[in-house]
């Protein structure tokens, strides 16, 4: 089938940048997405043209790399589904798309569709360390943790960090990534020492990047490829409330 992408084309992160037509015109529906952009990018080598810069590693759903806005969606069409795993299928011969990088201050193009996710990492060091001896697995097993809540904090660790909460939000918020990643730890025995103060430290970090606040619009979960629930927001809220109450978050709001 032929497809048409308009792509956004940018140098480097000081070059305006522009939508760029092409017509992709040997497309398998069994290809993966990348794999359509793959077999452009193989045209344009050919023709001697700057191939188009995209981010990908596992190309499996896990790592968080890739993504980008596809007719305005972050990840694509499907729901609970990375760039990466998104295949030609869900498309017809004709279409037109418009791929466009994350939507962002927070995260700066670096080149075409690559952008700087950077401010993810430093929300996440912001966090810091637990400060409870973990051991080995056999002392981790020997702690006990209610069903309801280990499900929970797995449900939350499948994060995967790929920006499109944030790139989808109207405010740029990344509410949904750092509520993940503040219930992950803070539903588990292990988290508890340092709970309230490491919410704080994430949610001043996230101020700092320059990402939005979360209005309850919606966007991020409907969008986030791991189907992360905005209930994590709340509890990440109620963390950093409890702590400013208590003022056991002083430390880390100054710093
Ligand atoms: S919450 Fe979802 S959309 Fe946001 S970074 Fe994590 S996996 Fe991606
Ligand atoms: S390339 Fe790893 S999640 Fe898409």
């Amino acid at each position: 089938m032929k497809i048409t992408l308009h792509i956004w084309r940018q140098r480097n992160a000081k070059d305006a940048g522009k939508m760029v037509r092409y017509e992709v015109p040997n497309v398998n529906h069994e290809m993966s997405f990348l794999e359509m952009l793959d077999v452009l990018n193989e045209a344009l080598i050919e023709k001697g043209e700057e191939p188009v810069a995209f981010d990908h590693d596992c190309r499996e759903g896990i790592c968080g790399m890739c993504g980008c806005m596809v007719n305005g969606v972050a990840h694509g069409p499907v729901p609970g589904t990375t760039l990466c795993q998104l295949h030609m299928r869900h498309f017809k011969d004709g279409d037109e798309l418009y791929l466009e990088p994350w939507r962002a201050k927070a995260f700066p193009v670096i080149k075409d569709l690559v952008v700087d996710r950077g401010a993810f990492d430093r929300i996440i060091a912001a966090g810091g360390y637990i400060s409870v001896a973990t051991g080995s697995a056999p002392d981790g097993n020997a702690i006990l943790v209610p069903k309801e809540n280990a499900e929970l904090a797995m449900d939350a660790a499948a994060c995967i960090a790929c920006g499109a909460c944030v790139a989808m939000c109207p405010n740029a918020s990344a509410a949904l990534f750092t509520g993940a990643k503040i219930s992950h730890l803070g539903l588990l025995p292990q988290g508890q020492p340092e709970r309230e103060q490491r919410a704080v430290a994430m949610v001043a970090q996230a101020n700092t990047e320059m990402f939005g606040s979360c209005t309850n619009i919606g966007e991020c979960e409907a969008v986030c490829p791991k189907e992360i629930k905005i209930e994590v927001i709340a509890r990440m809220n109620k963390d950093f409330i409890k702590a400013s109450l208590s003022g056991r978050g002083a430390l880390a709001n100054n710093a």
